[in-house]
């Protein structure tokens, strides 16, 4: 048991220092939460040290970049040769058609990609892609559904009951200072609602380039997406000519052909970051050749001009290899099956509680909310004050009994876990649990 939070620790005494420097005390809204976070000093395997001292399973992994976890020494190894070769050039490199051709020859509808620094980045050039290809302007996207920091995509992503509008999605500014014409160019459906999003897509087809989807995104529940909906967004978008992006930056980590096989859908082009970087960063798009042609510049300047310093840079790309080619059939089985286990045990342990709790995910990645209703949307899923403070007490109960999970309640295995790290998760969510304030409580 430690005492987070502790106005005397080093992360308490960095977390001043750095608001100085730093406009909220790093450069990364995501990892924060009140009244400090704590800093980080080493990695290795399932675990993190702080720089107290302090040593905690980490269920987060970097938000489920970090699949074999910490300092794998086959990554390590990787990185450290091609670093000995030089960290990057303006040459193309073996590295970078290593990584491209481990990937294309898993995923089948990967016919062609390319690589980005981040999956903000990867959107953002698949959107551009989509518009080069239709000679269309507008996008669709799901509501309360995060796809990275385009100004486009992030249309809509935290609207609440305030401004969500009725049957038809408003389209809510998500940072102040976006564009009013962002707002139009971007139809917002509403997530798994098969009869709604169809009506929406249908009335703007002719306009739209691009759908842009998550198999189960992350922000709005990580709840899975209902076959009967993935089934529509595909028939409607092939009827009408548009280009249905994948976004698997985070679901590629649920199966050897990533979540597009887990869940039966062939998009025309994917998204992807985070595990394919061996935990550096990257982002990459993937798809039809037809499609991915608009990037083709070896014969003059490309419909769609795409360059990039960092691009495919033979580090990440080294690092990218190494983790993707440990992630067999085999080892996306055990993961799983680990994240079978801890979703099956922290689902006990809300019962045994007898509080109202719901588990969500699937395959190594995991989701806790404190309410009981079933979730099939993103206003399902949506966070009310009190749900929030509920979190935030089980969030901190896991800091100081030495496991890591997102504030959001978001938790994602890596291949170093074993059962003994399961269990040690649910023990202490059940502890949380029962230390819970009062009046969340629901007699047994
Ligand atoms: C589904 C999804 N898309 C895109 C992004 C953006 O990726 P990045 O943070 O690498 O820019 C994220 C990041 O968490 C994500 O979860």
């Amino acid at each position: 048991m430690t005492n987070y939070p502790n106005p005397d620790s080093n992360s308490a005494q960095l977390f001043q220092r750095a608001c100085k420097v730093l406009p909220g005390g790093n450069s990364r809204s995501t990892i924060f939460y009140a009244p400090y976070p704590i800093f980080a000093r080493s990695g290795q395997g399932c675990r993190i040290t702080d720089v107290d001292g302090v040593e905690r399973v980490d269920f987060v992994n970097n938000y489920t970049v970090l699949i074999h976890g910490h300092a794998h020494p086959e990554i390590s190894k990787a990185v450290a040769a091609q670093l000995e070769l030089g960290a990057g050039f303006a040459h193309p490199t073996e590295a970078e058609l290593l990584l491209a051709e481990l990937l294309t020859s898993r995923v089948p509808s990967f016919e062609r990609i390319r690589f980005v620094n981040s999956g903000s980045e990867a959107v953002m050039n698949a959107v551009k892609a989509a518009r080069a290809y239709t000679e269309r302007p507008m996008i669709a996207k799901c509501e309360g559904v995060y796809h990275g920091s385009y100004d486009y995509v992030e249309v809509s992503l935290d609207s609440s009951a305030a401004n969500w509008g009725e049957d038809t999605p408003l389209s809510v500014p998500y940072a102040r200072g976006t564009p009013p014409k962002v707002l139009e160019d971007v139809a917002v459906i509403p997530f798994n609602d098969v009869e709604r999003s169809e009506r929406i897509l249908t009335t703007h087809a002719s306009e739209l380039a691009a759908v842009v989807i998550d198999v189960m995104p992350n922000r709005a529940g990580l709840i899975p997406a209902t076959p009967e909906y993935l089934t529509m967004l595909r028939e409607v978008t092939r009827r009408h000519g548009i280009v249905l992006i994948l976004d698997e930056v985070i679901s590629l980590r649920l199966g050897y052909q990533g979540g597009q096989t887990e869940f039966g859908i062939q998009p025309d082009l994917t998204t992807m970051g985070k595990v394919i970087g061996g935990g550096l960063p990257v982002g990459a798009v993937a798809g039809k050749a037809e499609v991915m042609e608009m990037f083709n510049h070896s014969r003059g300047k490309a419909p769609l001009p795409h360059a990039g310093t960092f691009n495919g840079n033979p580090l990440t790309m080294a690092a990218g290899h190494a983790a993707m080619q440990l992630m067999t059939e085999e080892a996306f089985a055990r993961l799983n099956a680990l994240g079978e286990r801890a979703r099956s045990q922290l689902h006990e342990a809300i019962k045994v509680a007898g509080v109202e709790g719901r588990i969500t995910g699937k395959g190594s990645l995991f989701m806790i909310h404190l309410k009981d209703k079933p979730l099939t949307t993103y206003r399902d899923s949506f966070k009310s004050p009190e749900e929030q403070q509920l979190l935030a007490s089980v969030h901190r109960h896991f800091l100081n009994n030495g496991i890591i999970i997102a504030a959001g309640g978001l938790g994602a295995l890596s291949t170093p876990m074993t059962e003994v790290e399961i269990d040690q998760l649910s023990e202490v969510f059940l502890g949380a649990l029962r230390a819970l304030p009062q009046p969340a409580a629901v007699p047994a």
